[in-house]
């Protein structure tokens, strides 16, 4: 087994960190107190490619690999998780669907604007009553009587990047009594008449990333715009979130990292009782274990790229690695936060430094691109073929 990565996967790494800290780190904490959208380090970060990883350059990407958006993800994370939730629904939520089920008008038209960083895309799948039972929505989709158009009513909720975004993959039951084969997969115009966002959510961590609620009324889609075929809509939205779940795995990898790199420099800086506290065995037991699962979450979301690269080029999927990958390293992000902000006492519970911050933004990555009791059905289901 070869661990080194490739030329291009190096560059992106090294391009990804160095505007994670020259650019996002420096303005992260303003974000976060603000909870204003960084429109403008998002529009640089569109510039560098990091909008549309995977996407190829025909299409405005950068025509890179899973491998090389996940270790993109970790380096803007480590910086600030909001900047990385905006960047991880942009492209793996977003463009990868697009890509893999779209029509060629429908990739010109909604990936190329959106992969080069000029326009953001957003997913809209759950709804108020609906979260981890995401079949179960009430977005009706009716298709007009000469079949050239269709007419969406409903509300979509949590939406990362609604508040800004000019397109949505959405997602919508056109055949009710079908269940989860009744749903169909649409791409938005978010400038369409009937379309109504609501106010931004406060939220406790991920502030800079503008999420709200968005109702459609009464919305004319072209009939054009469906994504894939009638009825297949939920099999594209878990295919896509098996992928962007590595996205979230990779951005809680990032937390994980950043808050174990404060905990050792501090660990070495600070003294007590005459010494440095990381000369104390009990901070040495607390620095060991973040390492050892800050490893293993940044080997597991590895493997789950590797997986998709392979599904991509030989069929199958990565369902299974990408939520363990999830799972494991989102718990991680919360144990290494959680460490962090002990290891450093009062001052990890000060707004003065970043532990706090890393600790809020943190608990998303159990929430949400399904809960870590949904990654825990879907490998049990997967792993032992019942329901
Ligand atoms: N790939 C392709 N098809 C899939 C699939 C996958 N990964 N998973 C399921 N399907 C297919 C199934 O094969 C099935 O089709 P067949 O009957 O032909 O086999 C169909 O979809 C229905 O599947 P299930 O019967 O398993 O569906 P279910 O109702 O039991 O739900 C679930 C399964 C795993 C609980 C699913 O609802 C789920 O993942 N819930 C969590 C939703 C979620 O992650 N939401 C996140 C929202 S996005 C977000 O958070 C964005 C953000 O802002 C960052």
């Amino acid at each position: 087994m070869d661990f080194r990565l490739t030329d291009d996967q190096q560059m992106i790494q090294a391009a990804a960190r160095e505007f994670a800290q020259e650019v996002i780190a420096p303005t992260a904490h303003e974000f976060d107190k603000s909870g204003e959208f960084p429109a403008e380090n998002i529009r640089r970060a569109g510039e560098l490619g990091f909008m549309g990883v995977e996407v190829p350059e025909a299409y405005g990407g950068s025509g890179l690999d899973a491998i090389s958006f996940v270790l993109m993800m970790e380096e803007i994370a480590a910086a600030d998780a909001a900047h990385s939730t905006i960047i991880s629904v942009n492209n793996s939520l977003y463009c990868n669907g697009i890509l893999e089920h779209g029509t060629e008008a429908q990739k010109q038209h909604f990936v190329t604007p959106v992969a080069s960083g000029r326009k953001i895309g957003c997913y809209g799948l759950t709804e108020p009553q609906s979260g981890s039972d995401a079949s179960n929505m009430r977005t009706r989709a009716v298709k007009s009587a000469d079949g050239s158009h269709y007419v969406i009513t409903g509300k979509k909720s949590w939406i990362t990047s609604g508040p800004v975004a000019d397109f949505m993959l959405l997602f919508a039951m056109t055949d009710p009594a079908k269940g989860a084969k009744g749903v169909t997969a649409f791409l938005v115009e978010m400038d369409s008449p009937g379309v109504v966002r609501g106010k931004t959510e406060p939220k406790l961590g991920i502030r800079a990333s503008a999420t709200c609620e968005i109702e459609f009324q009464e919305v004319k889609v072209p009939g054009d715009r469906v994504l894939g075929r009638e009825g297949q809509g939920f099999a594209i939205a878990m295919g896509i979130l098996d992928a962007g779940r590595i996205g979230i795995a990779a951005q809680a990898v990032g937390i994980a990292r950043a808050a174990y790199d404060a905990s050792v420099a501090y660990a070495k800086e600070r003294k007590a009782f005459g010494s440095p506290i990381g000369s104390f065995q009990m901070i040495q037991q607390k620095l060991a274990d973040m390492k050892c699962r800050l490893d293993a979450a940044r080997l597991l979301t590895l493997r789950a790229a590797w997986t998709k690269v392979e599904a991509k080029k030989n069929g199958g999927r990565n369902t299974t690695e990408g939520s363990v990958a999830k799972l494991y390293a989102s718990e991680t992000a919360m144990f290494c936060a959680h460490q962090a902000v002990q290891i450093h006492g009062g001052m990890g519970y000060s707004k003065e430094m970043p532990l706090e911050r890393y600790f809020r933004d943190a608990k998303i990555t159990e929430i949400y691109e399904g809960t870590s009791e949904i990654q825990r059905l879907v490998i049990a289901r997967q792993e032992t073929g019942l329901r």
